[in-house]
């Protein structure tokens, strides 16, 4: 039977949805790519490996805009792999965090964006981070606030509730920007932290009925799960209803940190 990790990620359709959503309907422009390289500041000759790549957006951004370093991804899900095989001069690792099937000090930087809440053992997986990475070498990590877009979450948990559907442990830990700073700094013993506060804001029902949509998983809906289309029904109609009666858009507060820190 497949994890809920391998359930979740088994197509990348909900996580492009995410992405995408992100990318339309927030309230200041996110963009967690050029975050992530404004922290690195890479001068495009580095050999890079991005864990959790999931569609590998981050990678090929990079080689788009001339980097010359190898470029390696690293997921656990068959379709990330896929997505990554699909990159021109990108290499493809099927590998977990915390078993990384590299030599000590193989790349000068290690990216892991918004994938260590699924690692039961992060500081085992910022073990392998360190391990890997040269001496002088640079880790990025981003990790989301604790409770983003509560208002959505409670809009699906309320259902899932209704249903009996609890949300599957193995699937989302405990890590964000609170606690994540303390791991790194007993791990690496230094570290730089940016944060970026912000909101979706949807000023139509159907953006928000698919970003909902796409985080039902997380909260127990499965693909399969018989009580899925009732649960979307549900949904669509409690967002529509609510547009109808109220005169402002919908936001939804959110917000992330994207921590560096140098291996010493
Ligand atoms: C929320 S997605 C983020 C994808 C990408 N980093 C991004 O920012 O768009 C999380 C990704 O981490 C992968 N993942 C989850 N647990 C993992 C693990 N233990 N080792 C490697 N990848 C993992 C998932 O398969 C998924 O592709």
């Amino acid at each position: 039977m497949p994890s809920p990790i391998e359930d979740e990620y088994a197509t990348l359709d909900p996580l492009a949805v995410r992405i995408a959503t992100h990318e339309k309907h927030s309230a200041q422009p996110d963009d967690v790519d050029a975050a992530v390289s404004a922290a690195l500041n890479l001068a495009g000759t580095e050999h890079l490996l991005d864990v959790g790549c999931g569609t590998g957006k981050f990678l090929a951004r990079l080689r788009n805009s001339r980097h010359h370093g190898t470029l390696i991804g690293v997921d656990i899900s068959p379709a990330a792999l896929r997505s990554i095989r699909a990159l021109p001069n990108v290499c493809a690792v099927g590998a977990t965090a915390t078993a990384l099937p590299f030599s000590n000090e193989a790349v000068d930087v290690v990216t892991a964006r918004h994938m260590l809440y699924h690692v039961e053992q992060p500081v085992t997986a910022l073990e392998e981070f360190r391990r890997v990475t040269k001496q002088n070498g640079t880790v990025a990590l981003v990790i989301n606030h604790p409770h983003v877009t509560p208002r959505i979450r409670e809009l699906i948990e309320t259902r899932a509730t209704k249903y009996g559907i609890a949300a599957p442990t193995q699937l989302m830990y405990p890590i964000d920007s609170r606690n994540l700073p303390n791991l790194v700094n007993e791990v690496f013993g230094n570290y730089t932290i940016v944060r970026y506060d912000n909101a979706l804001v949807f000023s139509s029902p159907q953006p928000l009925i698919a970003f909902a949509i796409s985080l039902l998983g997380f909260s127990g809906v499965t693909l399969e799960h018989p009580a899925r289309r009732a649960i979307m029904r549900d949904i669509a109609e409690h967002v529509r209803a609510w547009f109808a009666t109220s005169s402002g858009p919908w936001r939804d507060e959110k917000g992330y940190v994207v921590i560096t820190t140098t291996c010493r």
